[in-house]
């Protein structure tokens, strides 16, 4: 609607968002992403999570997991280093300079004391997202949510999170107030998915199509964005960017491949081209 103020993520509004790595650039200046998920039969998401990230720019790469998904993520993520559950220490929570929380990570009472452990070490680069966001949903004395961390439910998420909705605008009300509340960036997926801050700003994405309504495409943008927030200055960016290389994937996609034929990991290999131009 037109009386609602929000600007359009485009091209434009993402120039010179990246720049060129220094000659002198040494791994440890991009960070390490922290992917916290994967539980027994879910290694999948954390994998194409992992993928994501780290196409999309970290230095290095760390996949908390399930031990019984050990060898099939060592095997199909060589680049990532693995931990176990039980091996998370809360110096690797601080250490990471991104977290994504969520994909995969199933609702265990092991994932929960995983999801507020690391909600109360984390630093301030962190995406929530998948079960992350339902535990969180569940919880009755939730913990605090680090400022400005980048949550990213779908519809059914975004319920869950800040109660029923009813329309467009309600939905939006109801996200604004929850942004402002807790200090965060609320990404709610969709369509024309929508991010709001802490300062009543609201963002609106222009790309992407139906060919993203698949199993796992959520996965990979909660990777891209954790990959992005390794480097980019500001967390609100690293989300605006984040979902719409991500759409814009699916755009290319849909150039060449039929719409109901796009798998996860078709977004994660555009991702290096689309980043460059
Ligand atoms: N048009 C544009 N974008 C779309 C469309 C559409 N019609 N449908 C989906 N998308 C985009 C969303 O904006 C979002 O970025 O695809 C992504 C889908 O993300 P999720 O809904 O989180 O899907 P995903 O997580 O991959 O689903 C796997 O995880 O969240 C759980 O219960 C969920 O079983 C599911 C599993
Ligand atoms: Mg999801």
């Amino acid at each position: 609607p037109s009386h609602i103020e929000g600007r359009l993520i485009t091209d434009s509004y993402l120039k010179n968002m990246l720049s060129k790595r220094n000659v002198n650039s040494e791994k440890r200046d991009f960070g390490s992403c922290l992917i916290i998920g994967g539980a027994k039969g879910m290694a999948g998401a954390v994998i194409m999570a992992g993928k994501a990230a780290w196409r999309s720019g970290c230095g290095l790469l760390m996949i908390c997991a399930d031990e019984d998904n050990r060898q099939i993520i060592q095997a199909a993520l060589p680049e990532a280093m693995f931990i176990s559950f039980e091996e998370l220490t809360l110096e690797t929570i601080q250490k990471a300079r991104s977290i994504v929380i969520g994909p995969g990570l199933g609702k265990s009472q092991k994932a929960k004391e995983l999801l507020i452990t690391t909600l109360e070490n984390a630093p301030e680069n962190i995406v929530v997202d998948a079960d992350a966001i339902n535990i969180y949903s569940s919880l009755e004395e939730p913990p605090k949510l680090p400022r400005k961390s980048i949550i990213t439910p779908h519809k059914r998420e975004l319920e869950r999170l800040i109660g029923p909705t009813h329309g467009y605008e309600d939905l939006l009300n109801k996200q604004k107030a929850f942004s402002k509340f807790h200090g965060v960036i609320l990404v709610s997926k969709g369509p024309y998915t929508q991010i709001t801050d802490n300062l009543g700003c609201l963002l609106v994405n222009t790309s992407g199509n139906a060919s993203l309504a698949k199993g796992g495409t959520g996965d990979v943008l909660a990777g891209i964005i954790g990959g992005l927030l390794c480097f980019v200055p500001k967390n609100i960016s690293a989300a605006a960017l984040g979902v719409y290389i991500h759409g814009k994937a699916a755009d290319e996609w849909v150039k060449s491949g039929s719409d109901g034929s796009l798998s996860p990991l078709d977004l994660i290999n555009l991702i290096p081209t689309l980043l460059k131009t």
